[in-house]
């Protein structure tokens, strides 16, 4: 655990930042001062009157009476200096086809589905849905939105129609932008026939533009279904559009996150904050430079897509890498070959990729000269040493220090995190990001002592923090703020240690949040769509350990009368979860049982099952009901 990796003089020369704890000190003494400093950096039309209003905690506002656009400083400014003509997005599909976009190619494309969104009568603060593959549209249609004051959010495209309908539905979303398929390991999705199950499920949709990606033929409904091809060939997609003129707290996007109840949480990021943070956070983790070509091998659809695919690296004019499809497609060492091909310096990616990839041996790393690279990033689940290990030596050659960034889709970038010039421990995320005030506290909020594991707080405001959920602020204070409320601290839903050295170490969620590949899903969730089987009365669903994974998903059930528990059943529901939600939720396991550990009032105990499935120690049983 106390084993150290120190940067080597290369990265102490070079680095944007050196000295972590002076930066870290002053940004603790004078957060408002040290945020004010970063957004200076940034495009405003109009100067904020307050850096932060904490009038109405825990709703914080930043920025107070600013003006500004996310797009003015991901876009519009570069296209004033020569970043113009800088390569912004390079994106390989998998089949091997490739488009690239300069900084002024983008702002075209970006500026004429600008205008095709208005023709639509797309207005400001209006919610538009976007559920695609990796494909260069939907970062287009991102920053389109954005451009018009208008709100994306995002649905991943590997998830199916109930999970797409009920985002719809809660967004109240009248246009849809989407894609008749995208590739994944050689086979194409039918991303527009599935968009159409979720608009039968949930009729608010009035347009829905569909990008012709495999060119698979699927059901285009008269006067509703537009291709987008056709509308940005007619004369209402002019190549100029304004850009407009927001309040730094007006919303950029909703982004749907799993809680512990079965209903998914819209998340709200601004303008104004986010822009700051992200791009903060970007550049003094990532250390970029102008000649850098950044790869995030993360969908756009998530998190670590918005925040570091798409807005961080834009804002800071960096050059990105997309990617449609599988890493093992068609050979392990696909990554390896478009890291050379496209000279890759930096490689943000998760742990459940590198463990995929390790598995296939270090041959396929090294039938590539991927010298090129010079920092690696890691996020999503904390990362075992092992295959730390394996990405510091056999990816990174020894050279590149691996940031592993702990945050989440409610913070918007990076909270606990190293900076290059930091001595790394294999599987620790480091220190807290600047301004960030951050501990590891028991029930009571007392600091627990050094190496104790507690519950990770956040004692702090900062700029990109998610300002509410959508349509239900109570829940937003329930999840988050309740339970210190009168310290004021944000509660993150993970346990922790920190060590001797004040290093951080994630352990995991404590709450009914499940992360299976990284992703993340409730309990609750995967829950609801088993009983949503003819054959299902209860179920309840657990993440076991998993080597490959982090978590797999074990979920136990009781069946209705007259369902017999056989194997094929048991492979139909697993089957049926997949199909509901998303392959991503497939159970790896179904355990019919006659009964589940239930509290007397009625909350089932999943710890319980959890301990009973690893065979440990069940705890205090005293609350059962049975
Ligand atoms: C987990 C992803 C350990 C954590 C950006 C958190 C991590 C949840 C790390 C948020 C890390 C994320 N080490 N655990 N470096 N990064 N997590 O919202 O449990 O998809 O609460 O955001 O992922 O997941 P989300």
């Amino acid at each position: 655990m106390n084993e150290m990796f120190y940067p080597s003089e290369e990265v102490l020369k070079n680095a944007n930042v050196k000295d972590y704890e002076s930066i870290y000190k002053r940004s603790i003494e004078d957060r408002e001062g040290f945020w004010a400093e970063e957004a200076e950096k940034l495009n405003w039309y109009k100067k904020w009157d307050k850096v932060l209003d904490e009038s109405n905690k825990p709703f914080y506002k930043w920025f107070v009476g600013a003006k500004t656009n996310i797009i003015s400083n991901a876009i519009d400014r570069h296209l004033e200096t020569a970043n113009r003509n800088k390569m912004a997005l390079i994106w390989e599909g998998e089949p091997g086809d490739v488009k690239t976009y300069s900084y002024h190619a983008l702002n075209r494309e970006v500026s004429k589905f600008a205008n095709v969104l208005l023709s639509m009568g797309v207005q400001k603060g209006e919610i538009v849905t976007i559920y695609m593959p990796q494909i260069p549209e939907l970062v287009i249609a991102m920053l389109a939105c954005a451009k018009i004051g208008a709100v994306h959010s995002v649905v991943y495209g590997g998830f199916s129609y109930e999970a797409l309908a009920e985002r719809i539905a809660d967004a109240n979303s009248r246009i849809l932008l989407t894609a008749d398929g995208g590739y994944r390991r050689g086979k194409a999705t039918a991303l527009k026939c599935i968009a159409n199950e979720a608009m039968r499920r949930s009729p608010t949709i009035d347009v829905c533009i569909t990008v012709k990606r495999t060119g698979d033929e699927c059901f285009m409904e008269n006067d509703r279904d537009f291709y987008w091809h056709n509308l940005m060939g007619m004369p209402i997609a002019g190549a100029n559009a304004d850009t407009v003129e927001l309040d730094a707290e007006d919303p950029l996007f909703i982004l749907y996150t799993s809680g512990t109840t079965g209903k998914p949480k819209g998340l709200i990021h601004t303008h104004g904050g986010y822009q700051v943070y992200t791009s903060t956070t970007f550049n003094y983790v990532f250390d970029i430079k102008p000649e850098d070509r950044w790869w995030c091998a993360a969908d756009p659809g998530w998190i670590t897509g918005h925040s570091y695919i798409v807005y961080g690296p834009l804002i800071n004019g960096a050059t990105i890498m997309l990617y449609e499809g599988a890493p093992n497609h068609p050979y392990p060492n696909r990554w390896w070959s478009m890291i050379e091909k496209y000279g890759i310096n930096i490689l943000y990616t998760s742990p459940t990729a590198i463990r995929g990839l390790m598995r296939f041996g270090a041959s396929w790393v090294d039938k590539h000269d991927i010298s090129t690279l010079r920092l690696l990033g890691s996020v999503g689940e904390p990362i075992n040493p092992e295959a730390w290990r394996w990405y510091y030596e056999v990816v990174g050659k020894g050279k590149c220090p691996i940031m592993d960034t702990w945050w989440q889709t409610e913070t918007g970038g990076f909270m606990i995190t190293p900076i290059p010039t930091m001595p790394l421990k294999p599987g620790s995320a480091t220190k807290p990001f600047f301004g960030n005030e951050i501990a590891i506290v028991d029930e009571k909020g007392e600091e627990v002592k050094a190496n104790e594991e507690g519950t990770l707080i956040v004692k702090s405001p900062w700029p990109g923090m998610a300002r509410t959920i959508l349509n239900d602020p109570d829940r937003f204070i329930e999840k988050y703020w309740k339970q210190f409320e009168k310290q004021g601290w944000y509660l993150a839903g993970d346990s922790a240690r920190k060590d001797d050295d004040g290093y951080f170490w994630i352990i995991g969620r404590i709450d009914d949040v499940l992360k299976v590949s990284g992703y993340r899903l409730g309990s609750a969730e995967i829950e609801s769509a088993l009983v949503s089987h003819p054959a299902v009365t209860e179920a309840a669903a657990v993440g076991l350990p998993d080597k490959l994974r982090g978590n797999s998903i074990h979920a136990f059930v009781i069946l209705k009368q007259g369902y017999s528990s056989d194997s094929q059943l048991a492979e139909e529901l697993k089957d049926y979860v997949a199909k509901e939600i998303g392959p991503i939720a497939k159970p790896a396991e179904i355990i019919f049982s006659d009964g589940l550990p239930k509290t007397r009032s009625g909350k089932i105990m999943r710890r319980v099952l959890k301990a009973r499935a690893l065979g440990q120690d069940e705890g205090d049983l005293s609350t059962l009901e049975d």
